[in-house]
């Protein structure tokens, strides 16, 4: 009995010495988690390498982990922060699973800012911080009726485009398509433009999920395109594809260029893509890849560590180039408040003053 009350009082001592060492420190050294959901797209390194640096240079203890697109893994990361006695994190998950990790830190007191992939499901949060992820599409989908100047085909010879969409998990998936089909679907319901393959109008429609690709795997999309090459589309030219990201942008592309009717850089058709990726910037240099959408990491990792900081002293968050939208993001339990940063529209034209002017690639790496 005696030594228990006695371990008792030495844990209660211990407890106390965390307690008054204040709110401002963390149980053990940490105070920012920062969980980010996969390597195998590239831009999640930077994010990752950005917000830990930023974190650090704004006096936090902060430390970065990847999921490998696996939601438990993720979680136990999660769990590993909450332990360390984190007071925030910030959290770019990897599907709906991530809500029990989040309640918890909730429950723990630990703020939690959803990062570029809005937690759905979840009423345990309350801030996001993003791109316009609609306007991401719309420029994908501006681009393909550009090119394919959509305004001026008619429908006994219309264009043919293949409906590619991202992780059926990631609700950025669901707006980036809304967006592109909000410029293509007039011109799909005229007949201007002929869908090659699975039809959705709109990410609610039940063949979203036919066109869409499991946790954003290249190998997912470059398989489904050499299958639609194989029947769908086999007796059909395509004019453009849709493609959601540089990362399937360029396996789509690898499937095409091994098909005889496209193996050349003129006859591949117009493919778009997102992030800005090196070998894409590469490609659209080249003339293989039509376009890009850029969200420059650097000022997304940069806005979340503002609004981290601000969150944690309590003051009124201030995010440079954002804008505060409480109306669009529903986690399907309550709307958040969401920070929104602005793409940018890549094609041959601009790239170079987008990548290089602005010091996010040298001019070696681009080489
Ligand atoms: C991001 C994209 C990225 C994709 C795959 C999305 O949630 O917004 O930038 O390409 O995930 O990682």
């Amino acid at each position: 009995m005696k030594r228990i009350a006695l371990l008792s009082l030495a844990l209660l001592m211990v407890a106390g010495m965390v307690f008054a060492s204040g709110a401002a420190e963390s149980r053990a050294g940490l105070d920012i988690g920062i969980a980010m959901p996969e390597t195998h797209v590239e831009r999640w390194q930077r994010d990752g390498a950005a917000l830990l640096a930023g974190a650090q240079a704004a006096g936090y203890r902060a430390e970065v982990t990847y999921g490998d697109a696996d939601q438990g893994r993720q979680n136990q990361q999660i769990q590993d922060f909450i332990t360390k006695g984190a007071r925030l994190l910030i959290v770019g998950n990897i599907n709906e699973g991530v809500n029990s990790v989040v309640r918890e830190a909730a429950e723990d007191g630990i703020i939690v800012i959803a990062y570029d992939r809005l937690i759905t499901g979840s009423d345990a949060y309350d801030y996001y911080i993003t791109f316009d992820n609609f306007k991401v599409g719309e420029f994908q989908g501006r681009a393909i009726a550009e090119a394919l100047d959509l305004a001026n085909v008619s429908s006994s010879s219309p264009k043919n485009i293949t409906l590619f969409a991202g992780s059926p998990t990631d609700n950025n998936a669901n707006f980036f398509f809304d967006g592109a089909m909000s410029i293509l679907r007039p011109y799909v319901q005229s007949g201007a433009l002929n869908v090659v393959g699975p039809a959705p109008l709109r990410s609610s429609d039940a063949a979203f999920t036919r066109i869409a690709t499991e946790n954003w795997r290249a190998d997912v999309a470059k398989a489904r395109m050499e299958n639609l090459l194989s029947n769908d589309a086999r007796d059909v030219v395509l004019d453009a594809v849709l493609a959601p990201n540089d990362t399937l942008a360029r396996a789509i592309i690898e499937a095409l260029a091994a098909d005889a009717k496209y193996d050349t850089t003129d006859t591949l058709p117009v493919v778009t893509g997102q992030d800005g990726e090196i070998a894409s910037v590469q490609a659209i240099r080249d003339g293989r890849q039509y376009m890009t959408v850029f969200k420059d990491t650097r000022d997304l990792a940069a806005g979340a560590v503002a609004l981290a900081d601000a969150l944690l002293s309590g003051s009124a968050p201030s995010i440079a180039g954002a804008r505060l939208d409480t109306e669009t993001y529903d986690t399907g339990l309550k709307v958040v408040r969401s920070y929104l940063l602005e793409p940018v529209n890549v094609t041959a034209e601009n790239y170079r003053q987008v990548f290089i002017d602005s010091g996010y690639y040298t001019e070696a790496e681009l080489r």
